[in-house]
């Protein structure tokens, strides 16, 4: 095979640049083994970007991303650039703004414990064990990109009918925008096993009312679907109680930042969850955690929802599956054999196996190679 793609990396800010840098060995560990070809640019996003340029999304950046075959992000953002005024650039700005000007509005979060991992997750191991659910969160609509306006000095707005200030977000749908992420969900249960939660808080919101009639009304293009609505308080409590009940999962933008978080909880550790936001064009694969400051510069950061990214970009950007399904298989591998970073070693875990970011990633692209 003669295949050669084109990858823009944006490796952000805090962890960032250690793991994408694990993301990238195992990249070229598939080209070396598979006969593709893997080139790469990188630019800046998020906080970097605006200590660099003044913006967190500059047009050079958009450019490299849409002149690529994928776009594989690392993670934005810092205490540096934490700011509550409305008229300083924030690093999140890159990320949303990507998701915008990409058109990437389907995000897939796989929810996936890896058999080695029980013990490491907060929760028991019998409730987690099987754990294999997909989150399909819409990204570029509601509260994320609707209207929203902070007001001064408005009378009565400050306590005791002191002047104060007022503030509104908008969560706001189009028919076509909760439609597409439906068959993309639907699609997706149909390739699964047929069950789908359409999580929603139709009991108080109106865009959840449209939410749920246009998942029933999508529903009878796949009659060996089985859907189901859950509000989601309830699927809050569910995901935590009895989790193997969910398989795919759809909902809305912020309902779904915050159940994946919630949801990463079952895997061990959230440095275990990747992503990947589809649209028409480039797509773009990420980590689904943060900066992680904290742990910035130390080389203890666990690189595998990176190395996950990745996979998913090979399964769904350049159809690689055999090597996609071979990463899965190396880090199953390596978490057999123990090894473990340290956000997903357990008491018990003997100390010589908790290792660092690179080393993790050698072990996997070793692995990969065996
Ligand atoms: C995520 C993150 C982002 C989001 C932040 C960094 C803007 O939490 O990808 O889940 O809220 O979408
Ligand atoms: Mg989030």
């Amino acid at each position: 095979m003669n295949q050669t793609n084109h990858v823009c990396l944006l490796p952000g800010d805090g962890i960032g640049p250690e793991i994408i840098a694990e993301g990238v060995k195992i990249l070229d560990a598939v080209g070396a083994l598979s006969g593709v070809t893997f080139t790469y640019s990188e630019a800046l996003i998020g906080g970097i970007a605006i200590d660099k340029t003044g913006v967190a999304l500059p047009k050079a950046t958009l450019e490299a991303a849409q002149a690529s075959d994928a776009v594989l992000l690392a993670a934005v953002g810092g205490p540096k650039w934490d700011t509550t005024d409305p008229g300083k650039p924030r690093p999140e700005e890159g990320l949303l703004g990507i998701r915008k000007e990409l058109g990437l509005y389907a995000n897939l979060r796989p929810v996936r414990l890896f058999p080695a991992l029980a013990e490491a997750s907060p929760l028991k191991a019998d409730i987690v064990a099987g754990v294999d659910l997909l989150i399909v969160r819409e990204l570029t609509g509601g509260l994320y990109f609707g209207k929203r306006e902070r007001f001064f000095d408005e009378v009565g707005c400050g306590t005791g009918g002191l002047p104060g200030q007022r503030a509104f977000d908008t969560l706001e749908y189009r028919e076509y925008e909760v439609e597409r992420i439906l068959r993309h969900a639907f699609d997706a249960a149909r390739k699964r096993t047929k069950r789908l939660h359409s999580i929603d808080k139709a009991n108080v919101l109106e865009s959840s009312r449209l939410w749920r009639e246009c998942a029933h009304r999508v529903a009878l293009d796949y009659p060996g679907v089985e859907l189901i609505d859950m509000l989601v308080d309830n699927a809050a409590m569910q995901l935590v109680k009895c989790p193997r009940q969910f398989d795919v999962v759809v909902t809305e933008n912020m309902f779904g930042d915050i159940l994946s978080d919630e949801a990463s909880m079952l895997t061990g550790s959230l440095g275990m969850l990747a992503s990947a936001s589809l649209g028409d064009g480039t797509a773009l694969y990420e980590p689904s955690h943060g900066s992680a400051p904290d742990i910035a510069g130390k080389g203890v950061a666990n690189p595998l929802a990176q190395i996950l990214s990745v996979e998913m970009m090979l399964r769904y950007s350049f159809g690689l599956d055999e090597a996609a399904d071979a990463i899965v298989a190396a880090i199953e591998g390596v978490l057999a054999a123990g090894w473990r970073t340290r956000d997903i070693a357990s008491p018990d875990t003997p100390p010589d196996r908790i290792i660092g970011t690179k080393a993790m990633g050698d072990l996997v692209a070793v692995t990969l190679q065996q």
